[in-house]
C-alpha cells in the first residue's frame, strides 16, 4: 500500500499533553489553555478586524473596535470564564481588576504588543505572566509561576515556561497548538542586535557608544519595533541581545515591567540567557506599580553583561 498522505494526528504532541507530561499542575494547566483559546479569537480578529473583511462589522457581529482593545476583551472574557483567576493586569487598563480572591491565579498581560504594527502586516504577538496567589504589586517577577506569548506572524506560534524549560507551538489548521521545539536555548555570545527606543542615543552618550561597539564588530542587526517578535527572534535563533534604555523622553525606556520584561525575563532566563535593567535583574526588581517601567537588556549573557558595562561607563 502507497503510504497515507501526511497526517498531523498520529505524532502530534499538543499543548495541553506537553503541560500534563511537563508535570503542570491541573489548574495552572487549564488557565494556560484557556489563554491558548484566546488566541485563537485574537489571531482570527487579525486577519479580520480593521482589515475591511468583516465590513463594518467584526466577527462577533459588533462595530468594530480596535484590535488591541477587542484582543483586550478576548482575553479577559477567557481569564473570567477560567474560573482560576484571582486578579488580572492589562496593559490596556489603569487599575488590577479583581474577580474572586480564593482562585489560585493572578494574571498580567499585554493583550495586543505592537499592534501600531498591524497595518504594516509586521509580525506582533500577546505577553502574558501568571503568579500564584491574589497580588500583583509587590510581587517580583520571579514569583512568576509561568511566562508565555503568542506570536502572530506568518505562522501563529505560542512559547511557554513553567520553570521547566521554554517550548515553542505552532497553530495548526484545526486550531490546535502542537508542539514545535522543546528546551530552545539561547547561547552566551550574541550575533544579532535589537537597539529599541533608539533616539536615546541622542542624549544618553553611552548608549551611542553601544551601538558604535556593534557597527564595528559588525553584529546583524534585527529589529522589527514589536518586543514580541524581537524577542522571540532571539530565542527562536538561540542568540541574540534587545536593548530598551531610557533617554529624556523616556527616562526609564519604553517598556513596562509587569507586562512585558517580567514574562520575557523569565522565558530568556529559562532559555539560558539573562536580563537586566543595567544593574539589576529584570526578575528581581519590585512591582510598584502597573504601568512601571524600566531599562532592559535582554538576552546573550555575556553580551547583555558588556552592553551593562558599556552603559555604566561615563
Ligand atoms: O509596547 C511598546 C513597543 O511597541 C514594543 O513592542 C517595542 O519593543 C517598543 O515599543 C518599540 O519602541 P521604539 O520604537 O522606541 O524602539
Ligand atoms: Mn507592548
Amino acid at each position: 500500500m502507497p503510504p497515507a498522505p501526511y497526517c498531523p494526528v498520529p505524532s502530534r504532541v499538543s499543548l495541553n499533553a506537553h503541560l500534563y507530561r511537563s508535570g503542570a499542575p491541573d489548574q495552572l494547566r487549564h488557565l494556560i489553555n484557556d489563554i491558548g483559546r484566546a488566541a485563537k479569537y485574537i489571531q482570527f480578529a487579525i486577519r479580520t478586524t480593521e482589515a475591511g473583511l468583516a465590513g463594518t462589522k467584526n466577527q462577533f457581529g459588533e462595530e468594530q473596535i480596535k484590535l488591541d482593545v477587542l484582543s483586550d476583551q478576548i482575553i479577559q472574557q477567557n481569564l473570567w470564564e477560567s474560573r482560576l483567576v484571582s486578579c488580572f493586569s492589562s496593559e490596556e487598563m489603569e487599575d488590577v481588576v479583581e474577580i474572586e480572591s480564593r482562585n489560585p491565579y493572578a494574571v498580567v498581560f499585554d493583550p495586543l504588543d505592537g499592534s501600531s504594527l498591524v497595518d504594516a502586516n509586521f509580525a506582533i504577538g500577546s505577553i502574558f505572566g501568571i503568579y500564584e496567589g491574589n497580588t500583583i504589586i509587590g510581587r517580583r517577577p520571579r514569583e512568576q509561576v509561568a511566562a508565555l506569548y503568542i506570536i502572530y506572524g506568518p505562522r501563529t506560534l505560542l512559547v511557554y515556561t513553567i520553570g521547566k524549560g521554554v517550548h515553542e507551538f505552532i497553530l495548526n489548521e484545526v486550531g490546535e497548538f502542537i508542539l514545535l521545539r522543546e528546551n530552545l536555548g539561547v547561547a552566551d555570545a550574541a550575533k544579532n542586535y535589537s537597539p529599541g527606543n533608539l533616539r536615546a542615543v541622542v542624549d544618553t552618550p553611552p548608549y551611542r557608544n553601544m551601538m558604535n561597539i556593534w557597527l564595528d564588530e559588525k553584529l546583524t542587526l534585527r529589529y522589527s519595533g514589536a518586543m514580541v517578535a524581537d524577542i522571540h527572534h532571539i530565542i527562536s535563533k538561540g542568540q541574540g541581545v534587545f536593548a530598551n534604555v531610557g533617554g529624556s523622553k523616556y527616562p526609564q525606556g519604553k517598556l513596562r515591567l509587569v507586562f512585558e520584561c517580567g514574562p520575557f525575563s523569565f522565558l530568556m532566563e529559562q532559555a539560558g540567557g539573562s536580563s537586566s535593567n543595567g544593574k539589576d535583574a529584570i526578575m528581581d526588581i519590585m512591582i510598584t506599580a502597573t504601568d512601571q517601567r524600566t531599562p532592559i537588556i535582554i538576552g546573550s549573557k555575556t553580551e547583555v553583561d558588556r552592553v551593562c558595562k558599556v552603559l555604566s561607563s561615563k
